[in-house]
C-alpha cells in the first residue's frame, strides 16, 4: 500500500519541516572534516543541522533535481557553512548523476551520504506544480522544471494499457484499468489538461464512496495522482541507479570507520528497493545494516508533521 498521501504536512518558514531529523543525525554520526552528500537539499532543513556537524573544515554538497530548491537551500546554508567552517556546494542536479557531480568537484567518496526521497511541502502547495489536487492548476508534476515529459503529455498520450500499469504499478490502484478507460474516453474529446479535470474524472470512476476505512477516507484521485508523479519524474529510475552507485560513492577510508548512507522513503515500493540493495550490501559486499528495522517518526513527530508519518529511515555503514 503507497504511503505517500499525507499531502497535509507542517511547514516551517522555508516551506518544508525536515522529517526524522534527529534520527538521521544519530544514523550518519557527522564529524568535523567529513563530507557529506546530500542528494535531496530541498528547503536545506537536513542540511542546516548538518553543516554545524561538520565544522570545522568539513565539506557539504548537495544536489536537487528542482532548479529552484537547489537554488533555496544555497541561499539558506551558505551562512550556516562560513559561519561552522564547512565548504558548501549546491548543485542543480539529479541524485542519479551524484557520481558525476562529485567526480567534477573533485570528491573521491563521502563520509556521510542523505537521500530524503520524493518531494518537498513547498512543491506539493505550489498549485502551479500540478502535483495535487486541492486547488485548480496544469498537469505538470515535473520535479525538474526543465525536464521535458509532463503529467499532461502521459495522460494525453500513453496508450490505454501503459496508463492503466502505470497506475497499478507506483499508485497500487486497484481500479486502475477503469480509470485508464475514462481518460481515454474523456481525451478523445479533448485534451485533459488540469489537476481539476483529472481528479474528477477519477472520483467519478470511483462512484459514491460507501464506507469510512482509511483506504476510502482519502481522496481517490491521490494514488492516480501519486502515480503520474512518480512516473513523470522517473522516480524509481533515479532511486535504482542510486542504489547501485552507493558502494562507489561511501568513502572505504573516511574519518569514520567507513562512510554511512541513510535513506528516507515514504512509499513501500522505494523502502523495498532500499531493504532489498542494504541486504545485499550487508550480505557481501563489506557493509554493515545499521537499521534492523526501518527507524520510523515517533509520537510527537507524528502528531506535529503529519507528513512524517509515512517515513522510513534505512541505514548502512561500509564495515570494511
Ligand atoms: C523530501 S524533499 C527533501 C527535503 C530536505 N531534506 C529538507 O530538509 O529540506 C525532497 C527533495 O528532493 C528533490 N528530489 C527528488 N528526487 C530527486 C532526484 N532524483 N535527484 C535530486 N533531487 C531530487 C525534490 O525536488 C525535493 O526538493
Amino acid at each position: 500500500m503507497p504511503e505517500a498521501h499525507e499531502e497535509q504536512a507542517a511547514h516551517d518558514d522555508a516551506g518544508h519541516m525536515p522529517v526524522l531529523a534527529e534520527q538521521v543525525l544519530g544514523q550518519l554520526d557527522p564529524k568535523p572534516g567529513q563530507v557529506v552528500l546530500d542528494c535531496t537539499a530541498g528547503r536545506g532543513g537536513h542540511g542546516a543541522l548538518l553543516i554545524p556537524k561538520l565544522g570545522p573544515g568539513g565539506r557539504y554538497v548537495g544536489l536537487d533535481t528542482d532548479p529552484a530548491n537547489a537554488d533555496y537551500s544555497r541561499h539558506r546554508l551558505s551562512p550556516i557553512a562560513k559561519q561552522a567552517g564547512v565548504g558548501l556546494d549546491v548543485v542543480h542536479a539529479n541524485f542519479r548523476d551524484a557520481r558525476g557531480v562529485l567526480r567534477q568537484l573533485g570528491i573521491e567518496g563521502v563520509d556521510g551520504l542523505l537521500a530524503d526521497l520524493g518531494f518537498a511541502s513547498n512543491q506539493m502547495d505550489d498549485p502551479a506544480r500540478g502535483m495535487a489536487f486541492s486547488e485548480d492548476g496544469p498537469l505538470d508534476m515535473r520535479l525538474d522544471t526543465g525536464a521535458t515529459v509532463t503529467a499532461e503529455q502521459l495522460i494525453n498520450q500513453l496508450p490505454q494499457d501503459e496508463l492503466a500499469d502505470l497506475i497499478y504499478e507506483f499508485g497500487e490502484e486497484r481500479l486502475s484499468r477503469r480509470i485508464a478507460r475514462k481518460i481515454v474516453e474523456l481525451r478523445t474529446h479533448e485534451p485533459i489538461t488540469t489537476t481539476g479535470a483529472l481528479a474528477r474524472l477519477v472520483r467519478r470512476a470511483y462512484g459514491p464512496r460507501k464506507s469510512s476505512s482509511r483506504r476510502q477516507r482519502i481522496d481517490p484521485a491521490t494514488r492516480t495522482f501519486m502515480a503520474l508523479r512518480i512516473a513523470v519524474n522517473d522516480e524509481m529510475g533515479a532511486l535504482d541507479q542510486l542504489l547501485t552507485d552507493l558502494p562507489g560513492l561511501l568513502n572505504p577510508g573516511g574519518l569514520n570507520p567507513g562512510g554511512r548512507a541513510a535513506v528516507i522513503s515514504f512509499h513501500s515500493l522505494e523502502d523495498r528497493r532500499v531493504k532489498r540493495a542494504f541486504l545485499g550490501l550487508g550480505k557481501d559486499a563489506g557493509f554493515k545494516v545499521l537499521t534492523r528495522k526501518p527507524v520510523t517518526a515517533n509520537d510527537d513527530e507524528a502528531r506535529a508533521n503529519p507528513r512524517s508519518r509515512s517515513a522510513k529511515l534505512r541505514a548502512i555503514e561500509r564495515s570494511g
